[in-house]
């Protein structure tokens, strides 16, 4: 039968604390003045690249080795943490609503026919990321649904839209509205009364993370729900155009907006009676609005109107809380990870990121799910990050906090791994802001020196590695690699990840000097690394994971 104890390793011991270092949106690139990495100061980083051959590689982070639908995918910190933590490929998000799009599941599941029993009284609301990144959620998934719900009944459609500019170009929220209206015409003319009802900027609005800044859910609840904003238009195109006129605005910040009739009324508020469905399949940017939708008893902010409505998320963003109840597509069942047979193997476990990141080391890092294993033996610190910031304006972050809190956790000797995730090339790359992003990875590469110093001291082991690609590339490309020039003839500058390989390093006194990559794996990705990670604690990973990274040499 199933056992949770894992053999021992062969050859390698226990007992040494390893240290996992995440850094997040640290790929591999060439070098040029738009790869941030190269140009800031990493001694560290680059030591490590110049070091033992045998004990640098470089692994897949985008695609389908993380199990997006094609390798066009950029990789993300969900998928690429999933696969760190989880050491087995799952089909994401992103391709299960693919699949139950495709084969019409969609529309038979519980989710679709709770939420269809509001479509002959109420309106039907849809509230999500209106890009087509790929990462919180998809156009394409949006117009399918539209089509799919407008057939199966819903009479009245009002989509309540986030603008993106992180995971695709700014600016690219005009094309995207002109796109969705030109849908939603098309419904109308088919005597659905279908509308865009709101709007914002995803990262001023609505989808805010790990509960930073509770009032960027707040306004976009305003907006959404009760049909207020400080900002009021006739149509989303004309919204979005005047406010990304605004001096510094851009798609990501766009403050709330609500589209009013001829007599200034919201058009869409939530009513008792409606259905809502948040769009976006991926979970950390999306559970705080479902918390506010679905909880009863909720004191974050004050709802100041609860509809009664039927509400289902696209997918079951939290495993653990079982929210939101009601989903329309199964999420990936990620069991079985390395964290959760590491703390029944006896392993201690000290995480630490802040707070825009933490759920990436825990939450994601253990298949979506939060809270602890077992309380004895884990233990989870979150470092307040600033919020009502962007990160381009403190791009050095709390690297140096979360460092501390992980040399502490090394020193203590309570602890035989210690996980963290530094967010600054991710974080301030996301900002599009080049100088700060240099900054943000010279920090990066200062904290992992203090990590890696403390792995010295205690005769530890480190692994270095990353979730995908952010700063290592600032520039949309075209296909020669060179940067791509738009029509006024500039530069523009890529927010959003990259489908670049990421490195991952091993070492430290407690590394067993027989250890060094094996070169008989074809083209080994994220998940490859639980089981890497599972043997240098000294046990064998389950024979279901991804092969191990490494091979011990005797001698
Ligand atoms: C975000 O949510 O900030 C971006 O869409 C993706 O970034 P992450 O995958 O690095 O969190
Ligand atoms: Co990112």
């Amino acid at each position: 039968g199933f056992s949770w104890t894992l053999p021992d390793h062969p050859k390698l011991p226990k007992g040494k604390p390893v240290a996992v270092v995440v850094l997040d949106g640290w790929g591999e690139a060439n070098a040029d003045q738009y790869n941030c990495i190269h140009v800031a100061q990493t001694p560290v980083m680059d030591s490590l690249k110049n070091g033992a051959p045998e004990r640098w590689r470089l692994v897949k982070a985008h695609g389908t080795a993380v199990g997006l639908p094609s390798d066009d995918d950029m990789g993300n910190s969900e998928v690429g943490h999933n696969a760190l933590g989880a050491g087995r490929i799952f089909a994401q998000g992103a391709k299960l609503v693919d699949q139950a799009l495709a084969s019409g599941k969609i529309y038979e599941g519980d989710g679709f026919n709770y939420i269809k029993e509001s479509f002959e009284n109420g309106t039907l609301h849809l509230i999500g990321l209106l890009s087509d990144g790929g990462v919180h959620s998809r156009l394409d998934q949006l117009q399918l649904l539209l089509k799919g719900a407008s057939e199966r009944g819903a009479k009245r459609i009002r989509v309540h839209i986030l603008t993106d500019g992180r995971d695709v170009l700014d600016g690219s929220s005009v094309g995207f509205v002109e796109t969705l209206e030109n849908d939603l015409s098309q419904l109308r003319e088919k005597g659905i009364d279908a509308q865009i009802a709101s709007g914002g900027g995803r990262m001023y609005v609505t989808m805010d993370r790990y509960e930073n800044d509770w009032d960027v859910v707040k306004r976009g609840w305003d907006a959404q729900v009760l049909g207020e904003a400080p900002h009021k238009f006739k149509s989303a195109l004309e919204a979005v155009k005047t406010l990304r006129a605004e001096p510094n605005a851009n798609d990501q910040y766009l403050p709330p907006f609500v589209i009013v009739d001829d007599s200034g009324k919201a058009v869409g508020p939530v009513l008792d009676g409606d259905a809502v469905v948040t769009i976006n399949f991926r979970a950390d940017r999306m559970v705080m609005l479902a918390k506010a939708l679905e909880y009863a008893d909720f004191d974050k902010f004050d709802r100041v109107r609860v509809p009664k409505i039927r509400y289902a998320g696209m997918l079951q963003y939290d495993g653990e809380l079982k929210l939101p109840s009601r989903y329309l597509v199964s999420p990936p069942e990620i069991e079985r990870t390395s964290g959760e047979y590491l703390v029944k193997n006896g392993i201690c476990t000290f995480a630490c990121s802040e707070t825009v990141k933490f759920g990436h080391v825990t939450f994601f890092w253990n298949g979506n799910r939060s809270g602890y294993f077992d309380e004895t033996k884990e233990e989870y610190v979150e470092i307040p990050s600033d919020s009502g910031i962007t990160f381009n304006v403190a791009p050095k972050m709390k690297a140096l906090e979360i460092a501390e809190k992980a040399r502490d956790a090394l020193l203590s000797g309570k602890f035989d791994q210690v996980r963290v995730n530094l967010p600054n090339g991710d974080m301030v790359g996301h900002t599009g802001d080049i100088e700060a992003t240099v900054v943000a990875c010279k920090a990066a590469d200062e904290a992992v020196k203090i990590i890696l110093d403390a792995v010295e001291q205690v005769g530890g082991i480190y692994v270095v590695t990353a979730d995908h690609g952010n700063a290592e590339d600032m520039v949309k490309r075209n296909k020669a690699g060179k940067p791509a020039l738009d029509k006024s003839g500039g530069i523009q500058i890529l927010t959003s990840h990259t489908l670049q390989p990421v490195p991952v390093a091993i070492g430290g006194p407690g590394l067993h000097p027989g250890v060094k990559f094996r070169n008989d794996i074809q083209t080994p990705g994220l998940a490859n690394v639980a089981a890497t990670v599972m043997n240098l604690h000294g046990f064998e990973a389950p024979a279901d994971y991804e092969t191990t990274l490494i091979e011990v040499a005797d001698n």
